[in-house]
């Protein structure tokens, strides 16, 4: 998740697109750039640095005679964050100028096209303005161009072009957001209207396959007709719209999930031939001769790992190990050359978890981090990254890099269990199925949030909660009992359903709530008993199911069936009472006490 913005008006544009970039640095903020075009000549000059917006500030001139430019602040996804990486991205003949924020899936496809283009960045972008300057020299007029250009691409994209012969703003919106806003001293464009709230409050949201064309006007076509642009009033403060309008990031990350699970799967599912398309290149030898996959990692991030363990097992059927990283050693006889190791870790960041993958390293096993952050410190130490595209998660409390890391995961567990011959074509092809179905699954669940909400302010006061759930559905209680911990500051425990008899049901009364996961993957006939058992004991069950209600629950959260990645779209219910409690409790759901996003000392 990128920021773009633009400017054309009658005032300095440099200025108002540096500050609308500072507006949507919460987007992205490893690198930056601005394009302006000087208004005597037409020409486009750029300027971008890797790094916060400031350093590129310190790049730009004082003063600018441009009343027209292009900004954009960086989450990378294809390429590392550098200078040349950074957008806008340009022609071969310096006549375009592009920004853009999503994904273009059949990138490769293009550029492979080339017709004498020279490439100067790794990343999918570059395509859009090679793909315009082609069809300006084919002679079609700028807007003809963006549109032509715009029809050959696929996946999440919208873009904001300077191009000579048009003296605006051209920008495209498909899948990705994109709003204009009509100020008194000009016009802005932005993927959101943080960027230029301060100036403006009204607003024209494009719609999927429009493209609008700025200059003294506002011209806006779709399906190829110009329409006369809707105009509404943000009735928003700058924070609030930073949130989306959420009280929390938290919040509004849990509502993110959709879209940042279609970034995460967009281009990488091959359902036909049950494989994917990730980029990993482990050598066949390697994975024939794999005995183990070991996985390392802290917090929330562990329990995706020991998700996707169990994926592994069950799909690849290859041995694994899940070590908590800061009590990771490589030892046990383990032949290293026969190990994979890999690293889960959004931030890319964490000490522990840095620490544990060089102790991996040193023994000599190949290493495989996955992770939100390109360029972090993790991918310089390991052998392959995969990243989990969830865009930049500001809230302390991991929410929807949960539900990315185990989606991802799933990814590599068909990436090696096809390449092992472990894992057939259809039983692939299934999960595969499941895996696209999980976003719309998941924005099913966030549908029923004010039921969830109800049961949260039922039993926010009460003394502990217990989350319960076998095989898939035992890390997602872990998970459940995590996010209320780590919010609420409440007593909360995940137990394996099956352990409770054996000790943590001494802990069980009636003013302790049991969440109970139950779910394809998670033996619920199995966890029915223990439910039945909490229930005995005078407990209220909460139970996150795609199954029948039975009788022995007292509040049903529906699941709709994905197969075995119904536990990852129950816990989205968990998130959701996790933050209705904490909301209850006025608690500082952002920013909890004692906790860091990233903690970067072991
Ligand atoms: C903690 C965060 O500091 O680190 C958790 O508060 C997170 O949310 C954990 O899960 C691990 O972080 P990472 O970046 O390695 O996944």
């Amino acid at each position: 998740m990128c920021g773009i913005t633009g400017y054309i008006g009658d005032d300095e544009a440099l200025p108002r697109v540096l500050s609308g970039l500072r507006n949507l640095e919460y987007r992205g903020y490893d690198s930056a750039g601005v394009a302006l075009v000087d208004p005597a000549s037409g020409a486009i000059t750029t300027y971008k640095r890797s790094g916060e917006v400031d350093a590129l500030v310190d790049a730009t001139p004082e003063q600018s005679p441009s009343r027209c430019a292009i900004g954009h602040t960086r989450w990378s996804t294809h390429g590392p964050p550098t200078d040349e990486n950074a957008h806008p991205h340009a022609d071969c003949h310096g006549r375009v100028a592009v920004v853009h924020n999503g994904i273009i899936e059949n990138y490769e496809t293009l550029r492979a096209e080339r017709d004498g283009c020279t490439f100067t960045s790794d990343t999918d972008t570059e395509v859009i303005p090679h793909l315009i300057e082609k069809r300006l020299a084919a002679g079609d007029d700028p807007i003809t161009a963006v549109r032509a250009a715009s029809d050959r691409l696929t996946g999440s994209f919208a873009f904001c072009a300077l191009v000579d012969g048009f003296a605006g703003l051209l920008a495209v919106r498909n899948d990705s957001p994109l709003v204009i806003g009509h100020g008194d001293d000009g016009t802005y464009l932005a993927s959101d209207v943080t960027a230029f709230l301060d100036r403006t409050r009204s607003v024209t949201y494009l719609e999927d396959g429009d493209i609008a064309a700025v200059d003294d006007g506002v011209s806006v076509y779709r399906n190829g007709e110009s329409i006369e642009p809707t105009t509404e009033t943000i009735e928003w403060d700058a924070d609030a719209a930073e949130k989306g309008g959420y009280d929390h990031y938290m919040h509004k990350e849990i509502h993110e999930q959709p879209q940042a699970l279609r970034q995460t799967i967009s281009g990488r599912l091959d359902i036909d031939g049950g494989d994917v398309d990730i980029e990993l290149s482990i050598p066949s030898a390697h994975l024939d001769s794999l005995e183990e996959i070991q996985f390392v990692a802290c917090g929330t991030s562990y329990y995706a790992a020991l998700y996707a363990a169990r994926l592994c097992e069950t799909l690849a059927d290859v041995r694994t190990t899940v070590t908590i990283a800061s009590e990771y050693d490589f030892e046990g006889g383990r032949d290293p050359w026969r190990t994979l190791t890999i690293a889960v870790t959004q931030s890319g960041e964490t000490a522990d978890t840095l620490s544990a993958i060089r102790a991996a390293n040193q023994a000599g096993a190949r290493t495989l981090a996955v992770t939100n952050t390109l360029g972090s410190t993790v991918t310089r130490e390991v052998d392959d990254s995969v990243f989990i595209r969830a865009g930049p998660e500001i809230g302390v409390a991991a929410t929807k890099t949960f539900a990315a890391q185990v989606s991802t995961l799933a990814l590599v567990a068909v990436y090696i269990g096809r390449r092992r011959g472990t894992l057939s074509t259809a039983r692939a092809s299934t999960l595969l199925e499941n895996l696209r179905e999980v976003p719309g699954a998941v924005q099913q669940v966030l549908d029923t949030e004010a039921d969830i909400e109800a049961i949260a302010a039922e039993y926010a006061d009460s003394d502990a909660f217990f989350f319960i759930g076998r095989a898939f559905a035992h890390p997602v209680a872990l998970e459940g009992a995590l996010k209320l911990k780590e919010i609420s500051y409440d007593h909360a425990e995940g137990f394996a359903a099956g352990e409770l008899k054996h000790g943590p049901l001494a802990l069980v009364t009636e003013d302790t709530p049991v969440l109970a996961t139950l779910t394809n993957g998670g033996r619920a006939e199995k966890t029915r008993n223990n439910i039945k058992e909490v229930q005995a004991r005078g407990a209220p069950v909460i139970a996150a199911t795609s199954g029948a209600n039975g009788t022995h629950i007292d509040e049903r959260c529906p699941v709709p069936d994905v197969g075995l990645l119904e536990s990852l779209v129950a816990n989205v219910h968990w998130q959701l009472f996790a933050y209705h409690v904490a909301a209850h409790k006025g608690r500082p759901i952002d920013k909890p006490r004692n906790l860091a996003k990233s903690v970067t000392v072991e």
